[in-house]
């Protein structure tokens, strides 16, 4: 047997926080009202099947998609599920992200969200405002209890370390960037960098926006593994300690897999197998951006 199953794995933030090593993504939620009605049955179908880390902004459908989550958390903590077992991420835009626009932001997002604190806040990426007066508003709204953790995301190496050397820098919690099988560069630096500092990666689009469900080569090793090539795409990854995935899904059927994905350990072997096929970068990559 090459795959084994175990219980979620969960990654330790620095603090009394730990997150589930899998979430779900919702970009592209909360943008067509059409759409709204089985946006929201999936969100309250993810929370059945047991997720519990939810990754969105103020980008996505403007405020849409938080709304949508909003209301498929409210519903389950009405129901059995309590606030402490919920890690909810969300991101300002970077023309919010002036001292008193990340504070408003946040507001804003937790409004829709119908939260008292986010347990992640990010810089979605590096804007034109001094990273030190956005570090400032984070860290107000820390002083606040309006969120419990901040971080960045889209940021490279060299962005980390001008952030790392700046008063209350080295508080940030979590980088979230573009992490797949196919775009593997991170692992060059960032990820090690990272490692070290106990900064956990939140790898975004990790089943590359769906490409790796259709990538030959890992449908032919995943059916001898009686898994999914997008199983396979997001189990690689979490071997990878400090890493989190947060692929999205609508779908019924993709939901659970994906979630299963989090329960599987592949073997050395499984492994060799798949970076022959997605071989880890041996110099230095340019950060890959969505
Ligand atoms: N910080 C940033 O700048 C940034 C940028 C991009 C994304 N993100 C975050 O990361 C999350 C995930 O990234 P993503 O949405 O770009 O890409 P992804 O999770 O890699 O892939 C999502 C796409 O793949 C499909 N899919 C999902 N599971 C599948 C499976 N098991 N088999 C086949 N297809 C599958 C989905 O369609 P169905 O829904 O139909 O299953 C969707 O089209 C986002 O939702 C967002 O929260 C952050």
């Amino acid at each position: 047997m090459r795959l084994k199953m175990r219980r979620m794995t969960m990654r330790t933030l620095p603090g009394p926080l730990t997150l589930p090593a899998l979430g779900l993504g919702t970009w592209r939620l909360g943008e067509r009202r059409s759409a709204q009605a089985a946006e929201l049955a999936a969100l309250r179908l993810a929370v059945e099947i047991g997720y519990r880390a939810f990754d969105t902004a103020e980008m996505y459908g403007e405020g849409g998609a938080e709304s949508l989550l909003g209301e498929a958390l409210s519903a389950a903590l009405r129901g059995s599920v309590e606030r402490a077992a919920l890690y909810v991420v969300s991101k300002v835009y970077p023309h919010n992200a002036s001292t008193q626009g990340v504070v408003a932001a946040c507001e804003r997002s937790l409004k829709r969200l119908k939260l008292d604190h986010l347990d992640l806040y990010l810089l979605h990426w590096r804007g034109s405002i001094p990273l030190a007066r956005t570090v400032e508003g984070f860290e107000r709204l820390r002083a606040r209890g309006l969120i419990r953790h901040w971080g960045v995301s889209n940021f490279d190496l060299d962005d980390l370390q001008e952030l790392a050397a700046l008063p209350q820098g080295a508080t940030c919690v979590a980088n979230q960037v573009w992490y797949s099988l196919a775009r593997r560069g991170v692992e060059f630096d960032v990820l090690p960098w990272q490692q070290a500092r106990r900064m956990t990666l939140m790898a975004y689009s990790p089943i590359d926006q769906g490409a790796l469900a259709q990538h030959d080569g890992l449908k032919r090793l995943a059916a001898t593994l009686g898994a999914t090539p997008a199983q396979l795409a997001l189990a690689r990854l979490l071997a990878e300690p400090g890493v989190m995935v947060i692929p999205k899904s609508t779908d019924a059927t993709r939901l659970r897999q994906n979630f299963e994905a989090a329960s599987l350990t592949l073997d050395a072997a499984t492994r060799a197998q798949v970076d022959a096929m997605f071989p880890s970068p041996r110099r230095k990559q340019a950060l890959a951006v969505n």
